[in-house]
């Protein structure tokens, strides 16, 4: 990523939590990979990511590292595998890194929690620093609103992403921040930004690879811009099948011995 930043190339990650959709996405030009907490809500059903656990982080990488040849492949810390003590963080991201297959962790991180990331990263381990609008503390933030709007919480995210650097992250994410910010933050920083709902300004974009594809149901965020309608061909496509059994079409001759 750091060579992208200095040749100014702007640079995509996507999430995956499975095998065939890291393939797609490697297939597909992805070169980096985020097994998301998102994993709680876009495939397990949740209301948000808290109850995501290392276990489920676990299952879920390994199967998107069976996927992946080149992408490096990044692991979110979920929801308490690092909230309680440095030891906590170093095994929780360790056990992500040892078990899953991963090459770094994502961490949301508040100011009380350098010490934490700089843990982390001692112990050996890359890591990518998550703040403005971070989900695993959606109750304490009220919310899934912009963050940074003010300038005192504006002058708290810069000072966090720059303590950041000097904890050692290889690169900073930025969700839902104002685009001047993030813009602002990318130019002081020497280590990549990524953005989601962050601008056109920050080093590389991340999205969710299902709002990207319109696998989802209902109107998008408005971060997001969807570049295909996969819930609704493939609703199209299950309807024409079972229209099809129901009317003998299939099996043809085609499809039988
Ligand atoms: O869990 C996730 O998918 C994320 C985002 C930044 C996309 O953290």
């Amino acid at each position: 990523m750091i060579d992208k930043k200095r040749a100014n190339e702007k640079f995509v990650i996507l999430t995956a939590y499975d095998c065939l959709t890291a393939q797609l996405l490697e297939k597909s030009g992805v070169e980096y990979i985020l097994v998301g907490d998102s994993l709680g809500n876009m495939f397990a059903g949740y209301d948000n990511t808290l109850p995501v656990t290392v276990e489920q982080m676990i299952y879920h990488g390994k199967a998107v590292c069976a996927g992946t040849e080149e992408a490096l492949v990044i692991m979110d810390m979920p929801y308490m595998s690092y909230q309680v003590s440095n030891e906590d963080a170093i095994l929780n991201a360790g056990r992500l890194i040892k078990e899953a297959g991963g090459k770094a962790v994502k961490i949301e991180v508040n100011p009380n929690q350098i010490d934490r990331v700089k843990a982390v990263v001692d112990s050996g381990i890359e890591v990518i620093g998550h703040i403005g609008l971070t989900p695993q503390t959606v109750y304490q933030l009220g919310g899934y609103g912009l963050q940074g709007k003010d300038q005192e919480v504006s002058d708290k995210l810069s000072q966090l992403a720059l303590a950041l650097e000097k904890a050692g992250c290889f690169s900073v994410l930025f969700e839902k921040i104002p685009s001047a910010l993030a813009a602002k933050l990318t130019s002081e920083l020497t280590i990549p930004t990524l953005g989601i709902g962050a601008g056109v300004d920050c080093d590389g974009q991340i999205l969710v690879t299902q709002d990207v594809l319109g696998a989802t149901e209902g109107k998008p965020l408005k971060f997001v811009k969807q570049y295909a309608s996969v819930f609704d061909a493939s609703k199209k496509a299950l309807e024409y099948f079972i229209e099809d059994v129901k009317t003998s079409q299939f099996p043809g001759e085609a499809h039988s011995f």
